[in-house]
C-alpha cells in the first residue's frame, strides 16, 4: 500500500496546483507537473473536443502525472420566473452600461462529468482525475477508476469527507473556508458549517484512512509545512499560481490581486449562482455577496457576461469574478515551475 502521497500519485513534490477554470489551461499545469508537483487542467468550462485537445498538448509537453478536474453538479432546470426576477435585479446596471438584456443569450456553461467526457479520458489516461461539488454517479466512477485513474475529490466538512471516503476516492481535498474560487459544498447548502483550513484538515484526518490534501489560506513553504504538520499528506494552492505568467488570469484579475483591495475577500453568488470566494468589487457590493434571486448554479453566469464584457472593455472589474482566497501574500510574478519548488521548501 502507498504510504505517501507523493507514491500514491506518482509525483516528486506533495504540491498540488489548484485546477482553476477560467485562469488557466494546460500550460500551467505542464509547467508544475514538470517541476515535480501535480499539475491540474479544469474541465468545467471546456467541451470534449477542447478536453481532448488540452490532454493531448500535456502529454506531448510533460510525461509526468498530471490531474484533470471536473465539477458534478446537478444541471439545473431553466426556470423563467427566477430569470426575470434576477434579471430585474439587474435593471440598472443594464441601463447604465447601456446593454440590451434582450440580446443575452446563454453563454459558456459549466458542464457536470459526463460519459461523452469520461470516454476520452478512457482513451488518453491521465493519471489523477478530481471532482469538486460531490462525485459522478456511482457507474461512471466506476469507469473512471476502471482506466486507472486515482481519484481525489473535495470535502467542506468532515460528513463529505466520510461520504467521499465511502465511494472509494483515493485521497480527500479538505477545502477550507479561505479557498478562492467555488466552494466544494455538496452534502448542506448551510455555510455555517463551513470551516477554516487548519480547523478543518486535523478534523478529517482523524477520522479517514486515506490521504488528506490540504486546501484554503496555503501561501509558502512555512505554510505547506503547517499543514503537513496539522496531519495532511499534500497541499492544493490555487491563489498562489494566479500571478504566474503560465495562468491566464486577465489583466483586470492580475492588477486587483496586486491591488489593496484584494485583502477584502468573500463568499458570494451573484456571479454563477453558487457560493464562491472572489475580491469585492461593485456587484458584490450592491447586490450581494448572497443574493436569493440568483439562479441555479451556473445561471446566473449569462445574465452578468454582457455587463462584465462592457465594463471589461472600459478597463473595469466591477463585474468580474475576481475569484481569489483570503491569502494572497503568496502570489507572485513568478514561474509556476520556480513557485512549486518554492512551496515544496528547495
Ligand atoms: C480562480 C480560481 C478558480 C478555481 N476553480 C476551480 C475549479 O475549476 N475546480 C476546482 O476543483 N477548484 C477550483 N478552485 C478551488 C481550488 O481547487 C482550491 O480549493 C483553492 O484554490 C484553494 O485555496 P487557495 O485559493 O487559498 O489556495 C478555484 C480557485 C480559484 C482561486
Amino acid at each position: 500500500m502507498a504510504t505517501t502521497l507523493q507514491e500514491l500519485l506518482g509525483i516528486e513534490l506533495p504540491i498540488i496546483q489548484a485546477p482553476m477554470a477560467g485562469v488557466q489551461n494546460s500550460a500551467l499545469a505542464i509547467a508544475v507537473s514538470n517541476a515535480g508537483g501535480l499539475g491540474s487542467l479544469p474541465c468545467a468550462m471546456l467541451d470534449v473536443e477542447a478536453i481532448r485537445q488540452e490532454i493531448t498538448t500535456i502529454k506531448l509537453h510533460s510525461s509526468k502525472p498530471t490531474n484533470v478536474n471536473f465539477f458534478c453538479h446537478t444541471p439545473p432546470r431553466e426556470n423563467i420566473e427566477k430569470e426575470a426576477c434576477w434579471r430585474k435585479e439587474l435593471t440598472p446596471f443594464y441601463q447604465e452600461l447601456g446593454v440590451d438584456p434582450l440580446a443575452i443569450t446563454p453563454g459558456a456553461g459549466r458542464a457536470p462529468y459526463s460519459q461523452q467526457a469520461a470516454e476520452v479520458l478512457a482513451e488518453l489516461k491521465p493519471e489523477v482525475v478530481s471532482f469538486h461539488f460531490g462525485l459522478p454517479e456511482p457507474e461512471l466512477l466506476a469507469y473512471t477508476k476502471g482506466f486507472g485513474a486515482k481519484i481525489l475529490a473535495s470535502a467542506t466538512t468532515v460528513a463529505e469527507a466520510l461520504w467521499l471516503e465511502e465511494r472509494g476516492v483515493d485521497a480527500i481535498i479538505a477545502q477550507g473556508i479561505e479557498a478562492g474560487g467555488h466552494r466544494g459544498h455538496f452534502l448542506s447548502d448551510d455555510l455555517s458549517q463551513q470551516m477554516g483550513t487548519s480547523t478543518l484538515v486535523p478534523q478529517i484526518v482523524a477520522r479517514v484512512e486515506v490521504p488528506v490534501i490540504a486546501a484554503g489560506g496555503i501561501a509558502s513553504a512555512e505554510g505547506v509545512a503547517e499543514a503537513m504538520k496539522l496531519g495532511a499528506a499534500g497541499v492544493q494552492l490555487g491563489t498562489a499560481y494566479l500571478l504566474c505568467p503560465e495562468a491566464t488570469t486577465s489583466p483586470i484579475h492580475r492588477a486587483a490581486l496586486k491591488s489593496d483591495s484584494a485583502q477584502h475577500t468573500v463568499i458570494t453568488n451573484v456571479f454563477t449562482g453558487r457560493p464562491a470566494r472572489g475580491i469585492v468589487n461593485r456587484l458584490i457590493q450592491e447586490l450581494g455577496p448572497i443574493n436569493s434571486a440568483a439562479p441555479q448554479f451556473p445561471l446566473a453566469a449569462s445574465a452578468i457576461a454582457p455587463l462584465r464584457a462592457k465594463a471589461e472593455s472600459q478597463g473595469s472589474g466591477d463585474f468580474s469574478p475576481l475569484w481569489a482566497g483570503q491569502n494572497i501574500v503568496g502570489c507572485h510574478e513568478v514561474s509556476a515551475g520556480e513557485l512549486t519548488r518554492r512551496l515544496a521548501g528547495l
